[in-house]
């Protein structure tokens, strides 16, 4: 084992050297170990005993691959990366770092809402704010790369990370990934010690998998991918972002892992991306599985040659390349680049001059989960709270008896997936929440009346006496955060039926209720919003989730979030989603009694709440709408304009939506696609202008030849609240 005076002179020594001499200096197995990404109990240190405590052989891998792999899942912890980064170059001949990589995807410690509920916000900048907050306490723990952002385009709430996404539209979506990799790189990885590096994912169109089933087949044209789902990875990679993460899904047939078409020709070639492509956790030996791959020795030949440059947690690569390369069947020069990728990451995260960059257990205790980042995540989840019903019941007096009812009532519960950084404990739970906001003339009863998914005789007597004292009743239902997440796909998607046994029973007392959802996707709300007189939906909202709502409940906070996938009216319309095409056949509905139309016999085809839509505390009024010319030119854009006025009695902030439908083109073309939005704060009474401007290049799409471009013709413009908005605004572009 060397000393730290070897080591120095060691990483000195590569600052000195180019990194092909550094490359050349490589055997073929120190090269090959660098393409092999693992996870922390493998390696020495992590443990704090120096002892690699991880099950190598069920890997079949040796100790000495493990000294000489190139990146560690999952780390995360100042004191932690710097022993492991410190045994680890200790131990590797050419003093070259781990990169420390971990899924950092909605806050680190400080534990913002779900992606979806920051979709909700609509607010680009808050959203950045979180990720530049993210990366700050991610960094000073000693983490260097976060597999963030995931844009995969949702339009299936059976599948359970479309928590994970912000929703069903390639543009908002394009707009968000964005936003995260700015926060998350900043400028100057190099210089900059708060940012990490970002990895986009999953490459591509997870979202679309069969059924809503996690990891199940996705299958379309590739003219719909490129319309839909690449979009939002293509905004974040002209953003700069730094990695790509394979998915585990086939597209068009052959495993994204192993797809030479989406990842040599199209993401490389096509679209000029150097950086790092990685796996997602077992997907190149996956290809065996999926029936592209006779064994992993074949996986590894086809995963490299697609340009997957690191395998993540399994070792057909540490097993197989050398050998492949001895007989050929590999080029070397594949090998030489996805170490080049690498080696280039490192350097540019300064990690030859500093392997242990941003780590530092001193600041990490100033700077983690502080009340500043704690304030900013209160701040977007309130954003991101959307108010689906209120009749009359919300926000709450602060006066006489609150019944705070259901298995959120005093739940820690609100991180949601993909938060294992975070800790429940923190969390500010909705009854302390609440209760802070109370004074002596109001009182707080709770009651969980059931858990999640089971109830008893004695918490429902419990939960009755609480509601019979009340004057209101708030329920705080919802699924567990097990419930959705990876591998969390639901076929039935209303809530656990105890919750709406509860709804029921609660409802029969003919008292106000108010139902606050925590959940990770659109819910069939049946049985609720047919229930109850007011609905917010605060998804999972975050470390400071509870003060959040009790903001919005007691009208501290007026709502403003805005749906960005559709809540469908029951599990059977999915997929459902607003920018969808039309139909030959008019749409129906069941009470139009009329046939040979597009409908369903037994429910509407609209969803229940559409893409777009929220509801205030405040009353928005639009004027009507006016354009600037009825004609647009390659090159004259035309204006928008409407004029905004808030009606009610409260401040409040409404997200002034764009839309445009072409109506004749060479393939079908959407009803509506949103092409631009404004976030407008209004006090009471007050009025502005909100104006636009549309331009040509807006209105291309990918034509059956895969070209993208605008055809001349006819088109409509939308202004308005929600995708629902059917106010015309006819113009034709000339060419
Ligand atoms: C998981 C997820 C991916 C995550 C990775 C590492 O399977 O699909 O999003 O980044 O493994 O945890």
């Amino acid at each position: 084992m060397s000393k730290p005076s070897e080591q120095a002179s060691r990483i000195s020594s590569i600052n000195n050297q180019t990194l092909t001499e550094l490359l050349g200096q490589m055997t073929l197995d120190e090269k090959i170990a660098q393409l092999l990404q693992l996870a922390v109990p493998f390696y020495e240190g992590a443990e704090g005993d120096g002892l690699i405590t991880g099950p190598m052989e069920s890997l079949g891998i040796s100790e000495e691959t493990v000294r000489n792999s190139g990146s560690v899942l999952g780390m995360a912890g100042a004191a932690e990366t710097i022993n492991v980064q410190r045994v680890h170059l200790q131990n590797n001949r050419l003093g070259i770092p781990l990169l420390m990589m971990a899924d950092i995807v909605h806050g680190f410690k400080t534990i913002f809402p779900v992606p979806l509920a920051i979709g909700c916000s609509w607010d680009l900048e808050l959203a950045e704010q979180s990720a530049v907050i993210a990366a700050k306490e991610a960094s000073v723990s000693g983490v260097h790369v976060t597999y963030a952002p995931m844009v995969d385009l949702v339009r299936d709430p059976r599948w359970g990370r479309v928590m994970e996404s912000t929703g069903e539209d390639p543009y908002l979506n394009s707009e968000f990934g964005r936003a995260f990799v700015r926060g998350f790189q900043g400028t100057d990885l190099a210089n900059d010690m708060d940012r990490v590096a970002a990895c986009v994912k999953h490459f591509a169109a997870y979202g679309a998998a069969e059924g809503g089933r996690d990891y199940n087949t996705v299958d379309m044209s590739e003219r719909q991918l490129r319309e839909f789902y690449l979009p939002a990875y293509k905004a974040a990679l002209d953003e700069g972002c730094e990695m790509v993460m394979t998915s585990f899904n086939t597209v068009d047939g052959i495993p994204a892992t192993g797809n030479s078409n989406l990842m040599r020709k199209l993401l490389r070639e096509e679209w000029g991306f150097d950086g790092i492509l990685i796996s997602d956790w077992g997907a190149v030996k996956e290809l065996i599985a999926h029936g592209i791959a006779a064994d992993e020795s074949e996986a590894a030949q086809k995963a490299i040659q697609a340009g997957v440059d690191i395998e993540m947690m399994t070792s057909c690569y540490a097993k197989h390349l050398s050998e492949l390369v001895e007989n050929k069947e590999v080029d070397v020069a594949l090998i030489d680049e996805a170490v080049m990728r690498i080696l280039t990451l490192k350097q540019k995260l300064g990690l030859f001059d500093n392997p242990y960059r941003a780590a530092d257990p001193e600041r990490e205790k100033e700077i983690v989960f502080c009340d500043a980042h704690r304030e900013a995540a209160r701040e977007l989840a309130v954003k991101s709270c959307v108010l689906l019903k209120n009749e009359d019941v919300l926000p709450l007096k602060r006066n006489g008896k609150i019944a705070l009812i259901g298995p959120f009532a005093q739940s820690g519960d609100l991180l949601g997936p993909w938060s294992w950084t975070g800790s429940k404990e923190d969390v500010v739970q909705l009854a302390d929440a609440m209760k802070s906001k109370l004074n002596s003339s109001a009182e707080l009863v709770v009651a969980a009346g059931c858990d999640f998914e089971t109830a008893t005789e004695a918490q429902w007597v419990e939960a009755l006496a609480a509601a019979e004292a009340a004057d209101v009743i708030v329920l705080a239902l919802g699924e567990h955060s097990d419930m959705s997440g990876e591998a969390g796909s639901r076929a039935n998607i209303q809530l656990p039926e105890v919750q709406l046994e509860l709804i029921r029973k609660l409802e029969e007392l003919g008292k106000p209720i108010a139902v606050v959802l925590f959940n990770g996707r659109p819910l069939d709300l049946h049985g609720v919003y047919d229930k109850v007189d007011a609905i917010l939906e605060a998804w999972f909202p975050g470390s400071e989730g509870g003060l959040a709502v009790a903001d919005l409940l007691f009208g501290d906070a007026n709502p403003s979030g805005r749906l960005t996938m559709s809540f469908p009216f029951s599990v059977g319309q999915i997929p459902v989603y607003y920018n969808a095409f039309n139909t030959g056949r008019p749409q129906g509905a069941p009470d139009a009694q009329v046939k040979y139309v597009s409908q369903y016999l037994d429910i509407p085809n609209e969803p229940l709440y559409p893409f777009g839509y929220g509801l205030s505390y405040s009353l928005f009024d639009y004027s009507e709408a006016q354009i600037s010319s009825d004609i647009m030119t390659a090159d004259q854009s035309i204006k928008i304009a409407v004029k905004l006025t808030n009606k009610g009695e409260v401040a409040g902030e409404e997200t002034v939506q764009l839309y445009v439908r072409d109506i004749s083109g060479e393939v079908v073309r959407p009803l509506k696609e949103l092409k631009d939005f404004r976030k407008i704060t209004l006090q009471p009474g007050e009025s502005c202008e909100v104006e636009f401007e549309l331009s040509e290049s807006q209105l291309r799409y990918y034509h059956s030849d895969l070209k993208h471009y605008s055809d001349a013709g006819a088109f409509v413009a939308y202004v308005g609240p929600n995708s629902k908005v059917n106010t015309e605004l006819p113009f034709k572009l000339t060419k």
